[in-house]
């Protein structure tokens, strides 16, 4: 069979293998396109499990698109705090505005609208104009990826946007014009639960096995094609957990670029040495009482990697940029998960 013949026969065995198998999800069941929209935004960049436990909170907090259209900056980021790549967060916000400011209200109901929401690109416009709406528009994730290039045989590098574009295209063909959405998402859950990445998919389970070019050809290990992309930069931080009368100082991040407007703990570019160290204690106008410990960390992020030098130390004197907070203020503000390890940290240092 050729690529886009295959690809026009998974929709049967696909469709009755979900109708038995499909995950059940609390965000499935329900075509209210406010939901569909926050979990596609959760589930982009983090797993299903991980996802529930917020989904459920943000739903209480936030039911409707009003209510996240009016809802407090911070309340927001405390809402997300965890689920890293915050932008998502203040992106859901900004649509939200858009739609009571520019749509009254309506949830916008075509591909095209929905693209130009921040935040929503064709993936999530795809699943939601699909799932919400019902309409044929393909929602092809890193999942649909490599189900269509090991169904189809397809060699072509699924890094390259061209790949994609045609995987895309040959998706959109293959769509059946009245379950859209549960074509999507059962394509979403094969890949999550039967055709599992590096090399391990379960092909005994797979209603697809009969079509399938990879497992014609044993080529399960091999598709699909992710050329190496480049390396992340590295950057070295030394931060500092000040300990000033059962308090710990937090700054607030610039409002734009990485962890833009989250709380973070002081820090200075470089590795710094246990001597160099005591240089920007100076600089912020304090004076170290007890240097108390030295620990290290890491966060990877998409482009980047901190190396996290830390030090725990108890210090005199005040810098007009900090805010000291104690226990429950350090757990009322958003700070990120890349400072995970210095929290725990503060968790012992406070009283
Ligand atoms: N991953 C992203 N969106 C999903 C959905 N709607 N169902 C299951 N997994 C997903």
């Amino acid at each position: 069979m050729e690529r886009d013949e295959i690809l026009q026969a998974i929709a049967a065995p696909l469709l009755a293998w979900y109708d038995k198998h499909k995950r059940t999800l609390p965000w499935r069941g329900t075509k209210d396109p406010y939901r569909v929209w926050v979990s596609e935004i959760m589930l982009q960049q983090t797993r299903v499990a991980a996802v529930m436990p917020y989904y459920a909170r943000w739903m209480e907090a936030l039911p409707t698109v009003a209510d996240l259209a009016a809802a407090d900056g911070e309340r927001l980021m405390k809402l997300w705090q965890g689920l890293g790549y915050y932008s998502r967060a203040r992106n859901l916000q900004k649509a939200a505005r858009v739609i009571m400011e520019d749509h009254g209200g309506r949830f916008p109901d075509t591909r095209e609208e929905l693209m130009k929401l921040p935040g929503v690109g064709d993936y999530t416009a795809g699943a939601i104009a699909s799932i919400a709406f019902g309409l044929p528009v393909p929602a092809v994730d890193g999942n649909v990826l490599r189900v269509a290039a090991r169904a189809a045989g397809m060699e072509g590098n699924i890094l390259d946007p061209a790949v994609r574009g045609e995987i895309r295209a040959a998706m959109s063909a293959a769509m059946p014009q009245d379950r859209p959405g549960e074509f999507n998402q059962a394509l979403m859950d094969l890949g999550a639960t039967v055709c599992l990445p590096n090399g391990a998919p379960l092909c005994g389970d797979c209603p697809l096995a009969g079509i399938c070019e990879a497992n014609r050809l044993g080529l399960q290990d091999k598709l699909p094609v992710r050329e190496k992309k480049q390396k992340r930069r590295v950057e070295n931080l030394t931060v500092y957990l000040l300990i000033r009368g059962g308090q710990t100082a937090l700054r607030k991040r610039p409002d734009t670029g990485l962890l833009a407007g989250l709380w973070e703990f002081p820090h200075v570019p470089g590795a710094l040495g246990e001597d160099g160290a005591a240089g920007p204690l100076a600089a912020w106008g304090l004076t170290a009482v007890d240097w108390r410990r030295k620990l290290t960390a890491k966060h990877v992020f998409t482009h980047v990697e901190w190396h996290m030098t830390g030090y725990v130390v108890q210090v005199r004197g005040d810098c007009p940029e900090f805010a000291w907070v104690d226990r429950a203020g350090l757990e009322a503000l958003a700070v990120p998960s890349a400072f995970a390890r210095f929290l725990k940290e503060a968790g012992e240092a406070l009283p």
